[in-house]
């Protein structure tokens, strides 16, 4: 166990995981003006648009155009590729920032990305070594304990793909708790695992909230010295390829959290939670931060 960061950064999912799954295009100004707007509570980092099939993902089909029309200087943009096509989208965009895609589970991964896990990795193999020295890159490793069609995961195997990932040079390697099954007993082992090959520096987590364990999840990560996470404001979001999962942990409630346990984080909780309740209001999504929920009322009052 390492203790508690002094200070983490969360990246922000929203304009990402948050919209891929809706059926109603969200505009891209709309797109573009939430990341602005998330921009002024303190958030810098955004996992913000993909490059993948529109075919497959319509809602992010104008990746492109999002970046082009987010307006504040000096954000971290990161751009989602599952391929070699998508990661020439993401550079042509301007981006030198990206996050390529592995999962744990065969399954997920063929019905995601049409690849085996293999295939997958020898992608990210392919994409991280053969392209320029400035570009970060970020490996999402989905499924990393349930699979939605395989069930549990086996955490000796995840630690295998991350340590394969950080010896490719993979500069963080994110763990994807796709289905939000994980429990911190299941997530402590897998960390566990994880941390014998991998240093904590090289590590951060993407929880989805489905099952409500993310603010739980959370802390374990928190308590081996883990620094990077995703949130995703108002809790939107989901995976279209796992049936029934909801939004990551919601940035609000991470918020709350860090607050409590004095980690600093640089967000503004109460404004975070407007600008989040008001996006959803404008496109008719429901408001999922219980955090939020409850400092939009303490403001209120
Ligand atoms: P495929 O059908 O096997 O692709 O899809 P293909 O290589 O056979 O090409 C078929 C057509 O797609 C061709 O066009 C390609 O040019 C085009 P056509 O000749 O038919 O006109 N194509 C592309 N177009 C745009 N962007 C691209 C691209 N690649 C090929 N990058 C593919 C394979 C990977 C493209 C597809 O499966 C796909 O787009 N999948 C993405 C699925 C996705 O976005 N999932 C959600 C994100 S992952 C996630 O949410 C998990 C995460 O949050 C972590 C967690 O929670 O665990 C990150
Ligand atoms: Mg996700």
């Amino acid at each position: 166990m390492n203790g508690f960061p002094d200070s983490v950064t969360i990246t922000e999912s929203s304009s990402r995981d948050g919209l891929q799954s809706l059926g109603a295009f969200v505009p891209t100004g709309d797109k573009a003006g939430l990341i602005d707007d998330l921009a002024t509570t303190g958030l810098t980092s955004f996992d913000a648009v993909s490059f993948v099939s529109p075919k497959w993902v319509p809602q992010m089909a104008d990746g492109a155009e999002v970046v082009q029309a987010v307006s504040t200087p000096g954000l971290r943009l990161i751009g989602l590729v599952p391929n070699m096509r998508g990661l020439e989208d993401a550079l042509a965009a301007g981006l030198t920032d990206v996050a390529v895609l592995a999962a744990a589970s065969d399954t997920f991964s063929e019905r995601n990305i049409n690849a085996t896990v293999d295939e997958a990795m020898h992608r990210i193999r392919r994409i991280v070594l053969d392209t320029p020295e400035n570009l970060t890159f970020r490996a999402y490793i989905s499924t990393a304990t349930h699979c939605p069609y395989e069930g549990e995961q086996d955490p000796d195997w995840v630690a295998h793909l991350a340590e394969t990932m950080f010896e490719w040079g993979v500069q963080e390697i994110f763990l994807g708790e796709t289905t939000g099954m994980g429990t911190p007993a299941h997530v402590s082992r897998l960390l566990d695992e994880v941390l014998e090959r991998v240093p904590v520096e090289f590590l951060g987590v993407h929880f989805h909230d489905t099952y409500g364990q993310g603010v739980a999840n959370t802390v374990v990560a928190l308590e081996r010295g883990i620094d990077k996470m995703d949130g995703s404001a108002g809790g939107l979001g989901g995976c279209p390829y796992a049936p029934g999962a909801s939004g990551n942990v919601a940035t609000e409630d991470l918020v709350w959290l860090l607050g409590g346990l004095g980690i600093a984080h640089g967000v503004d909780g109460p404004a975070l939670a407007r600008i989040a309740r008001e996006f959803c209001v404008d496109q008719g999504l429901t408001y999922n931060s219980r955090a939020g929920t409850a400092m939009l009322a303490a403001t209120s009052s």
